[in-house]
């Protein structure tokens, strides 16, 4: 299914090619390489399960499905929406969780704004707001409002490089690396958990973050 936020918008056509483009040849070495330095994946479903026991759940950018199906796991009686701007991607999550049927709903979609309102009781970003760029205030901002009350944000991503000519290598592969993010959520949630982290000896910072919903 297609539902596009893209029609009539230039800076989201953009976006949205730039990513298929990157993703296009990316999405078949995806899962065999990012295990290598996409850290804590895994651990922040685990941390969310802590504060939240969602029916409703939303991955925001949800690549080739590796999360989803944990989250399906980890969450056997809630239904679940993935969204991703990469057809690619969103192939290789199809593939992956087809024994799910129609407990795993997956849009292609810009995420620029919300899903549908007041829905989700979790909504999860792994690594994708890193990549948002431009509009990560405005999928925050979506994320606020697709959130049911008393709803969880979770996420885990990039926070900051550990030197110049890391931060532009990232830049390279569309990831921004600027510790802006969780600042940023510490303002529009209430956190629950935070934590930052170093991966290999400083070469890189990476956070998590659980927030609540503001009443
Ligand atoms: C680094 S991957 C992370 C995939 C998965 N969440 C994981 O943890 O492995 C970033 C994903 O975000 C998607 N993405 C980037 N910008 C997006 C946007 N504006 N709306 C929806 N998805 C987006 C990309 O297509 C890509 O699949």
């Amino acid at each position: 299914m297609t539902l596009s936020g893209t029609a009539g918008n230039t800076s989201c056509c953009i976006q949205s090619a730039k990513m298929e483009r990157y993703y296009r040849l990316h999405s078949h070495i995806y899962d065999y390489t990012r295990w290598s330095f996409l850290f804590g994946r895994k651990n922040i479903i685990g941390m969310a399960a802590d504060f939240v026991t969602p029916r409703r759940i939303l991955e925001v950018g949800c690549g080739t499905g590796a999360n989803l199906s944990i989250l399906a796991k980890t969450f056997p009686d809630a239904s679940i929406t993935g969204v991703d701007i990469s057809d690619s991607m969103l192939n290789k999550s199809r593939r992956r969780l087809k024994q799910y049927g129609a407990r795993i709903e997956l849009l292609n979609y810009n995420y620029n704004r919300p899903v549908r309102r007041g829905c989700y009781d979790l909504v999860l970003f792994s690594y994708t707001l890193t990549m948002v760029n431009p509009g990560w205030q405005e999928a925050l901002n979506a994320a606020t409002a697709d959130l049911a009350p008393g709803g969880c944000l979770a996420a885990v991503d990039f926070h900051r490089g550990g030197s110049s000519w890391f931060s532009s290598w990232m830049s390279v592969n569309h990831v921004r690396m600027e510790g802006e993010l969780l600042p940023w959520m510490t303002q529009i949630f209430d956190p629950l958990f935070q934590s930052e982290c170093k991966a290999y000896g400083g070469l890189w910072q990476y956070f998590y973050f659980i927030g609540s919903k503001r009443c």
